[in-house]
């Protein structure tokens, strides 16, 4: 099981990346100290984008050792889910709005082996996830409306996000609280302190592209300073 972190855990996001050079931006991700890097996977239905497929996480799989989470934001998860697996993703997070058998598939990516995720779209309850607590290693709380990256922060999502901590907090297991959207310097202050402890970073990470591990330090500290004050 893996521990809460003790520090804030950030996470690329592969949207904003340049995807002709995917895997010399995953290596600076990973060089300039990123902890995971979130593939966000699109079908063009749950969501109006497209984006990758196992393929191409497994090829970039073989260029770098940081840890992979795939974010199916996809229809129909369950087909798929082995190949996440197979293609090198310890994470695999799927939208509990897209499982009509949540518990099944989150016993399914136990069976296989890796952690297992669920997120939230912004209007979904938390209910949605009450009953799987026991086979949830992570949540993962939008802060936008999934499907581009560059969205404006939902601060709107904190309470929610506060939520969540509290009924985590209950389930007395090591569950990471994970958000997504909008996060940046202006805003991971407010999600650390509402509770989030791992942070999903897209657009303000890539717009210092020349400066990332510089970047990440500032962010990391910005949470850290927030859930101390929490
Ligand atoms: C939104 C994606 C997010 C997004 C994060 O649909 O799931 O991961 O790319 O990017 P920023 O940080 O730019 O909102």
């Amino acid at each position: 099981m893996q521990p809460i972190p003790s520090r804030p855990r950030l996470v690329a996001s592969i949207l904003p990346a340049d995807f002709a050079r995917l895997g010399e931006e995953c290596r600076a991700l990973q060089d300039a100290g990123i902890d995971r890097i979130q593939w966000d996977v699109m079908d063009g239905a749950f969501v109006p984008n497209l984006t990758v497929g196992p393929d191409v996480i497994a090829s970039v799989r073989r260029v770098v050792d940081v840890e992979f989470e795939a974010h199916l934001m996809v229809q129909r998860p369950e087909p798929l889910l082995e190949r996440w697996v197979e293609a090198g993703c310890e994470i695999v997070i799927v939208h509990a709005e897209t499982c009509v058998h949540l518990h099944r598939t989150l016993a399914r990516l136990r069976e296989l082996g890796v952690r297992a995720g669920v997120a939230l779209n912004p209007a979904t309850p938390l209910s949605a996830v009450a009953h799987v607590l026991d086979l949830v290693d992570l949540v993962l709380v939008m802060t936008v409306n999934p499907g581009f990256g560059g969205q404006a922060y939902l601060s709107t999502m904190e309470s929610k996000i506060a939520e969540a901590a509290a009924l985590i907090g209950r389930a007395g297991r090591a569950i990471e609280l994970e958000v997504d959207g909008g996060i940046g310097p202006d805003s991971i202050a407010g999600a650390a302190r509402a509770g989030a402890n791992t942070f999903c970073i897209g657009s303000a990470l890539f717009r210092s592209r020349d400066a990332m591990s510089q970047e990440l330090a500032r962010l990391r500290q910005l949470a850290t300073a927030s859930e101390d004050a929490a």
